[in-house]
């Protein structure tokens, strides 16, 4: 899934999406990636005229974005902020799911402030043909403190005719598999930071935990990093913008390898792109993976 776009209002009323938006969902730039690009909106114009263009670049399914909970978001009664807002979230879905059946998934929290405000919802989204819904099971109001609420995800089964999918702090196998083992019959995760940090995490879930990094993977994740590198540098300039990007990156992978906390602190310490390359090249040259 991309993350999030939205598209802006000029001052004469007409509509548009930021470039650095549609360069990400760009199928040119997606070619391998079987991409379900994401919206952020409140607004049933807002929302028609950005899934439109979507649809029109050739993808085929859009998700909605219930949850997101940076207060920037919800104060404007977005992602997470509009749960607590059903009409609107009806209204919104009134008018594009007659026109996108069968083409619209949510992601979602369990609401802003309270449970309460998914458990009302969801027997409402009954009503819709959505292709499903992905709970990470936080409020918005807790960010990312505390654990994701297993017991309110497995109360939200209940409350659904459509296929649910779980989100939240799969971080390695040992975590998917406790999750997996609480939420039996579940039909699908999702990954998030865990994905970050660890590349190889949907290969080792698939293995079943029986997956060992291997020496070629580290020459995968090595050619990662460099295309990375090689991509922010064709369109990013300036080194600090660049190792920007780079250091967001390292601060989950850090623990990828044997002591995290000392790599952290030596990809963060880097100052210019041919002090970072020599660190990367030190890392992978001295230091074995943990997982
Ligand atoms: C830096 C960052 C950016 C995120 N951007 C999005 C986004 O654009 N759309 C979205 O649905 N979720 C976004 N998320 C939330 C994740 O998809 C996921 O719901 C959350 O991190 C919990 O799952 P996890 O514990 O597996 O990471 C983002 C999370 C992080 C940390």
């Amino acid at each position: 899934m991309a993350p999030f776009i939205s598209s802006l209002k000029a001052a004469n009323g007409h509509r548009r999406i930021k470039p650095a938006y549609l360069r990400d969902i760009n199928p040119e730039n997606n070619k391998n990636a079987d991409l379900i690009p994401q919206i952020l909106s409140n607004d049933p114009d807002e929302f028609l005229f950005t899934a439109q263009h979507i649809f029109n670049l050739g993808w085929s399914e859009i998700n909605w974005n219930l949850g997101c909970p940076s207060p920037m978001v919800t104060k404007k009664k977005r992602g997470s902020g509009l749960l607590p807002h059903q009409d609107r979230i009806c209204r919104i879905l009134d008018v594009v799911m007659a026109r996108y059946p069968e083409q619209i998934s949510i992601k979602t929290r369990l609401g802003l402030d309270s449970a309460a405000e998914l458990y009302r919802l969801l027997p409402i989204l009954d009503q819709y043909p959505l292709t499903e819904i992905i709970i990470h099971p936080r409020l918005g109001r807790q960010m990312y403190k505390g654990r994701a609420d297993l017991e309110a995800f497995q109360n939200c089964r209940a409350l659904t005719r459509h296929r649910l999918i779980y989100n939240g702090d799969i971080t390695d196998q040992d975590s998917f598999m406790r999750i997996y083992q609480r939420l039996p019959g579940i039909q699908g995760v999702m990954l998030g930071r865990g994905l970050l940090a660890d590349p190889f995490l949907p290969a080792g879930i698939k293995a079943g935990g029986l997956y060992l990094k291997s020496d070629s993977d580290r020459d995968i994740l090595k050619t990662f990093l460099n295309d990375l590198l090689e991509q922010y540098q064709g369109r990013l300039s300036g080194d600090s913008h660049i190792l920007g990007r780079l250091k967001g990156i390292w601060r989950y992978m850090a623990v990828l390898f044997e002591n995290p906390a000392k790599i952290r602190k030596k990809i963060t310490k880097t100052k210019s792109l041919n002090h970072y390359i020599e660190v990367v090249k030190m890392i992978f040259a001295e230091i074995p993976f943990s997982i």
